[in-house]
Formats: C-alpha cells, structure tokens, sequence
C-alpha cells in the first residue's frame, strides 16, 4: 500500500490567505481610543482578570523578577449577540505558545494572554497533534495505564518544565475570543505592566482582527437572511478597529519596551512594513514574519538595524525558530533595562 500523505485543512493556500492590498488604517488617536471604549462593552469578568494579573505582577515585583505579557492566537469577531457565526482567521497561537515557554526558560515571568482552546505552553506538544491523547498511552506489565516507551523520555522533560512553572506560579493564563475581549484586556493588563516599569516586556504575537462590528449595530439574535439580504446576498458591514498600538506606547504602558509582530505574504513588502509600524507607533522592536515561512526565518527591525533569524537546513526537525528569537529580544530588553536605569 502506498504510504498515505498527511492532509493538514487548517492551513489556508498561501498563495492567497491574505489581502494586503488594503491601505494600511491611521494610527488610533486619543479620541479613537475614548470613543471605542467608550461605545464599546467591557468583557463582565474584566475586573476579574484585573485582579489576576494585579496580583501576578505584584508578586513577581516583589522578586525582582521580569515580567512578560505574550499575546497569542487570532481575534473573532462575532456577527450577532448570541454568536452563531463569526469571522475568524489562521492562527493557532504556536509563536505566542511556543514563545511563551523560552521566556519561562530564561526566568521570565509570563502572562499568557490567549486565545482560548489555542494551544498553551506546554501541553502544545500534545494537544492539537494528529494523534489522540490516547495513543501516547501504553499498557504497563502490571497492566496498569503507563506513558508510551517512545513518548515518555520527551514527555518528562516538558512535564518537569511545566510543574517547574506552575510550582513556581511564573505562568499565568487569561484568556480572551473575541476581538473586543482583546482589546479591552490588552489595555487593563497593559497598565498593570507599566508598574513594572522597564522589567515589562510586551511581546505581542497575536493575530488581531483588522474590523469588527460594533455593538451598537450587532443584531441581539441570529442573523435571518430575509432580515439582512441585499439582492440575494448577505452584507456585513464591518468598521475598522483602531490601531491601539500607539495607544499602548505613549499611554498604557510607557516604561515597558514593547515588542510587535508584523505578517505579511509578500516578502518584497516585509521589511518596509516593518519599518512603518516602527515609525507610526514609535516603539522598540518589529519582528517581521511570511506567512509561509514564519516557522523558518524572522526579520528583527528596530530603528538602528535589520537582523534576520534563520533555521539551518541541518537544524533537526525539533529545532524551533523561537530558540533564537526569544534569547535576541532578551538581549533587547537587557539593554532596553539599562538605558533606560
Ligand atoms: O499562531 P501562529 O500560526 O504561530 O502565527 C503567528 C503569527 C504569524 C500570527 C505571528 O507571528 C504574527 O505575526 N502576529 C501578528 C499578526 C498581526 O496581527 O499583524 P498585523 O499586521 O495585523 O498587526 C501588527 C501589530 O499591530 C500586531 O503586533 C498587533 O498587536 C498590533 N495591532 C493590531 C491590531 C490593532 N487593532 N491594534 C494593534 O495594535
């Protein structure tokens, strides 16, 4: 029998996935900034999630301990009230997750702002793979349930990892779905952090809706066609969220360095986007990433230079790109730390 190729659906044609044609949006003003949070619901549990990561940061404080907010997976946007459908996009949190673990490595610690049901620092490694949890499974001699043979050695080293992190309460999860959740989350947490001053890291690698509908126009039900239908097909009609980025530099969290992530699939635009985003929002570093290579090489622009981060072809398969690129943004923030002492 020929061997069966592995089919992945989730992975969009990249020829295509993304339509950058769009004129970039103006950054967010100060009156964008009331008006939308102004018009727009706070999450009910946000005092909550406040408290959290008041207390978290608190903590870590009193350590002396660094502390980053790693933002991760995609943004919806729900299109009724009672959310039936939603406007979603690609990303499964594995830079943000991923990331989030070589902080923890280097005695960071981590807010872990995500999408929910994205994958997580380590249980990542098994929990959206193609096998079933099962299968890591194993009857031992006593016909007891053990680890697999060929899974438990790995399986031990990110188990330690992760009860390390936890034991040491250096990992805290707060999750957000929709776009708005985000935005509102951002901002609470964002100013928290600003307590920490330059011990604040911000590392902002999720992938966050570009429109959204307001909820002084969402519908409380699901949409019915014939309540919304123009000459047989079905519009919505979205608005543009503000780029908070600037928002976040100037205001939220000034001390803190702040690091972006930047996406696109045209790679003759990539290093000018970075730049933009580096002049529009005046912060300190853009990683630059294609989609279709963002597990392979990444581009670090700040205003002094461009460096890219490469895998080598004789780097094992287990080698992640993160490897590299988390020790460079510690170096940034090190220096970031004391420049700024
Ligand atoms: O999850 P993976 O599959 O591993 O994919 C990882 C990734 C490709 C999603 C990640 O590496 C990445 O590039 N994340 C940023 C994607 C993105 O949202 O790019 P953008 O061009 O829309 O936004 C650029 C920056 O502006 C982002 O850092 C974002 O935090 C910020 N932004 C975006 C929207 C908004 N309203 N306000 C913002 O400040």
């Amino acid at each position: 029998m020929p061997q069966l190729r592995q089919i992945h659906t989730s992975q969009p044609s990249t020829s295509s996935a993304i339509d950058r044609s769009v004129p970039d949006f103006p950054v967010a003003a100060v009156d964008d900034e009331s008006h939308y949070f102004a018009s727009n619901e706070p999450p009910e549990y946000l005092d909550e999630l406040v408290k959290e990561a008041q207390c978290f940061v608190d903590e870590h404080k009193s350590k002396g301990n660094k502390v980053v907010l790693v933002t991760s997976g995609g943004t919806t946007v729900p299109l009724e009230n009672n959310t039936v459908r939603f406007i979603d996009n690609f990303s499964a949190g594995t830079r943000g997750a991923t990331s989030a673990e070589y902080f923890l490595e280097e005695g960071y610690a981590v807010i872990f702002l995500h999408r929910e049901f994205s994958l997580l620092p380590y249980s990542r490694h098994y929990s959206h793979t193609t096998n079933c949890f099962l299968d890591y499974m194993a009857e031992g001699k006593d016909g007891s349930l053990v680890i697999a043979d060929k899974y438990r050695d790995e399986m031990h080293q990110v188990w330690k990892k992760y009860n390390e992190a936890r034991d040491k309460n250096l990992l805290l999860l707060l999750p957000f779905t929709t776009v708005n959740q985000y935005l509102f989350s951002l901002r609470a947490i964002a100013q928290v952090m600003d307590t920490l001053g330059t011990s604040a890291l911000l590392y902002l690698a999720a992938a966050v809706s570009d429109f959204f509908i307001p909820v002084s126009r969402m519908p409380e039900h699901k949409i019915q066609a014939q309540d919304h239908m123009e000459g047989g097909k079905l519009v919505v009609n979205l608005d543009p969220v503000p780029k908070f980025l600037r928002r976040l530099v100037d205001n939220w969290a000034p001390g803190a360095m702040i690091t972006s992530f930047k996406l696109e699939t045209d790679k003759d635009l990539l290093l000018r986007k970075c730049t933009q985003s580096l002049e529009r929002y005046h912060h300190q570093l853009v990683i630059g990433n294609l989609l279709q290579t963002r597990k392979k090489e990444v581009v670090f622009v700040t205003n002094t230079k461009q460096q890219w981060y490469r895998l080598k072809d004789g780097d094992g398969e287990n080698k992640e790109i993160e490897s590299l690129i988390i020790p460079a943004v510690i170096q940034q923030h090190d220096e970031y730390i004391k420049n700024h002492a």
